[in-house]
């Protein structure tokens, strides 16, 4: 698998293709609202398979000084389970701290906080509640920063 940032405008098409089909149609949302105006500065990253099919995506966006947030990760739904979302997680906290960053907050879906859990983030209150139903807890991680 190829672990990068989305380049073409055709793979930024398919990367919130991906966000949207996961995180936002299930619930009746429409094309468009996987979207938001931090995106324009953000760091994404996408996994690509041998096939060059995108498989999973997640996001990166500066909050403050050493602070930063990940969102919108989502991994194809028959593909869970296989590593994926950690490789999305591993490079997103690797760009964080080349960023400088210390922190990363997240606000974690119920059914993900296990997955945050196995990856050091520690669960700091209740986060917001989506679309009337999706519950979130909120989390945070702490690393010292190490250039490579
Ligand atoms: C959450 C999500 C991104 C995780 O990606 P994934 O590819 O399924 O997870 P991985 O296979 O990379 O899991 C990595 C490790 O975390 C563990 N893990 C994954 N999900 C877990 C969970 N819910 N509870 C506990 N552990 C979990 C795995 O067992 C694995 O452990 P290992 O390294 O010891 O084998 C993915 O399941 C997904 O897209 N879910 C739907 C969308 C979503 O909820 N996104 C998060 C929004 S906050």
């Amino acid at each position: 698998m190829e672990i990068r940032s989305p380049e073409a405008e055709s793979e930024f098409v398919a990367y919130y293709e991906l966000r949207w089909r996961v995180l936002r149609k299930p619930w009746g949302q429409p094309s468009g609202s996987e979207r938001d105006e931090l995106d324009a500065a953000a760091t994404h990253v996408a996994g690509y398979d041998e096939a060059k099919r995108l498989v999973c995506v997640g996001r990166l966006h500066a909050v403050e000084t050493g602070v930063g947030q990940v969102r919108y990760m989502a991994v194809e739904e028959p593909l869970r389970g296989r590593g994926l979302g950690q490789a999305v997680l591993d490079e997103l906290e690797r760009l964080a701290k080349w960023q400088g960053m210390s922190v990363i907050v997240l606000d974690a879906r119920e059914a993900a906080v296990g997955f945050y859990r196995h990856n050091g983030y520690e669960a700091v209150g209740e986060g917001p509640v989506l679309f009337g139903e999706v519950r979130h807890s909120k989390m945070r991680k702490k690393f010292s920063v190490s250039m490579p």
